[in-house]
């Protein structure tokens, strides 16, 4: 089974409370976002977002440049059911991060348990260049 086999498996088979890194409330992540003063018009984008709710409280918060880019369809899927009308507030990318070409720059980066899937040296360097690239200084 390859990675986007697996993954999307993951979340046609587990209901959201059933995988261990289910948060209701993506607490850490807010906490850290908060660090920065970004404006409501910054680019935002959650890397192997799965069905997190993170984005949420992003669109709740007011943001206007949302994407959540996940391996996993099935993923995102699920997050545009959950929230709805809402998720048209949302750029949806369905790509492995490694083969990702962003079109832009982004402001805040955001990675909760997605960049330790990559165990290969050859994964790992494609990810920091595509980060490096992407990432406004
Ligand atoms: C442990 S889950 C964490 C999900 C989410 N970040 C959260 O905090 O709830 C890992 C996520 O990374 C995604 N993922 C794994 N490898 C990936 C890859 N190479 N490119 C993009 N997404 C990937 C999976 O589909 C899954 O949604």
């Amino acid at each position: 089974m390859d990675l986007k086999d697996h993954w999307n498996n993951v979340y046609s088979t587990k209901a959201e409370t059933e995988v261990s890194w289910f948060q209701n409330y993506p607490k850490t992540s807010i906490e850290f976002l908060d660090l920065f003063t970004l404006p409501l018009s910054a680019n935002i984008i959650d890397i192997g977002g799965g069905d997190s709710h993170f984005v949420d409280v992003l669109i709740d918060r007011g943001y206007e440049n949302i994407w959540v880019l996940d391996i996993s369809a099935k993923a995102i899927e699920r997050a545009k059911e959950r929230l709805g009308e809402r998720a048209n507030k949302v750029n949806w990318i369905a790509c492995d991060i490694t083969e990702f070409k962003p079109e832009l720059k982004f402001d805040f980066w955001h990675d909760r348990a997605a960049f330790h899937f990559l165990t290969t040296e050859e994964q790992i360097y494609k990810y920091v260049n595509i980060s490096e690239d992407a990432i406004k200084s």
